[in-house]
């Protein structure tokens, strides 16, 4: 029980980063995915390439919503919930549904599983997306939340359940709310993704609104660092905000990377995207007194980790790999 935990959206970006960090130290590894086609399930299936056959890793290709999750947990020590449908643009719409049943419906799931099962713990991924619009920068955990996107008031529905499911029953629940997360293997729809392949291809990066909105930027690692730390923790504490410390706009950010691999792209500025918040930015306080979180990669080494990563992948893909 204690060397065995699940990570659900293992597939993805952050899961498959957090899933290879446990192999490494040692513990074994259910894996849930459902392989989704947000972006290509190839893709996914590389991000799982390093550990696939390690003999302390299993993959379950399930969807949440239809397998039977409460005989998957029963012996973890921990559930890491990443699963989910991603994405602030998509959330609006018909594809709405898709957000309830990836978010919300899956959430409510595992935790009914937990109720009876005080042992295990739940660490909850959520997102900077629940502060919405807001003035009151750097945003703590206990302001007023409002989301301005659907798929922000997902990831809050989720969020309260938790709460809901931790008061009410006793379950260990604690919440993880990740401030934009880069590096090795980041989502294909994600602004670094596309504006280092425009970078490196020579295309055209298209920036919604003028640029000048900012971000906290979180290096894959220390996301994942902050999942291990939480896993260990016995506070009082229980929502975090994982900032990476590095604020920048949009407009610096692409001039890190003309610095770093060209000027030779083309930048179209379109409209605002509706839901995306101006400015996001953690006040990590609380992770850094209860969790020991301190976040290791700056920008500039966190993007160069990603072009890097980049390069590889566009050359192998190139070769037919
Ligand atoms: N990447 C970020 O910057 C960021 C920021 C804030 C919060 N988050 C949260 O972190 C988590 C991971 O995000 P990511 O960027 O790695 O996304 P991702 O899309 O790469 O990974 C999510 C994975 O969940 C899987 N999945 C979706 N619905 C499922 C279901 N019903 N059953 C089983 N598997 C399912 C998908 O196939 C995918 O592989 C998500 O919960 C996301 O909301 C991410």
């Amino acid at each position: 029980m204690d060397n065995r935990v699940l990570v659900t959206g293992a597939a993805g970006f952050i899961g498959s980063n957090l899933c290879e960090r446990l192999i490494a130290d040692g513990y074994y590894v259910t894996a849930i995915d459902s392989f989704t086609d947000y972006y290509d399930p190839g893709r996914k299936r590389m991000n799982l390439s390093n550990i696939i056959s390690h003999k302390n890793f299993e993959l379950i290709e399930e969807d949440i919503n239809s397998c039977d999750i409460r005989e998957i947990i029963s012996d973890s020590r921990c559930v890491f919930h990443l699963a989910a449908q991603a994405g602030v643009r998509m959330s609006w719409g018909k594809e709405f549904s898709v957000y309830v049943d990836s978010n919300i419906l899956t959430t409510q799931k595992i935790l009914e599983a937990l109720k009876e099962n005080k042992r295990t713990k739940l660490v909850y991924s959520s997102s900077s997306s629940v502060y919405g619009q807001t003035d009151k920068l750097p945003m703590c955990e206990d302001q007023i939340l409002k989301p301005v996107s659907p798929y922000g008031v997902t990831k809050l529905s989720g969020e309260h359940l938790c709460e809901l499911y931790r008061i009410n029953f006793g379950v260990n629940t604690l919440s993880l709310r990740y401030f934009t997360v880069y590096g090795p293997r980041q989502r294909p729809d994600m602004a670094f993704s596309r504006f280092i392949i425009a970078a490196l291809t020579g295309g055209e990066i298209e920036i919604y609104g003028d640029g000048r909105q900012t971000r906290d930027f979180t290096f894959v690692s220390d996301a994942v660092e902050a999942n291990i730390a939480t896993m260990q923790y016995d506070g009082k504490e229980t929502i975090f905000n994982i900032g990476g410390g590095s604020r920048v706009s949009v407009l610096e950010v692409l001039e890190i990377l003309k610095n770093r691999i060209s000027e030779n792209f083309d930048i179209a500025f379109l409209d605002r995207a509706k839901g995306d918040v101006l400015d996001t930015w953690a006040d990590t306080s609380v992770a850094k007194r209860e969790l020991g979180f301190s976040p290791r990669i700056d920008l500039e080494e966190g993007i160069e980790r990603e072009i890097e990563w980049y390069r590889n992948f566009l050359t192998s893909n190139k070769q037919g790999r």
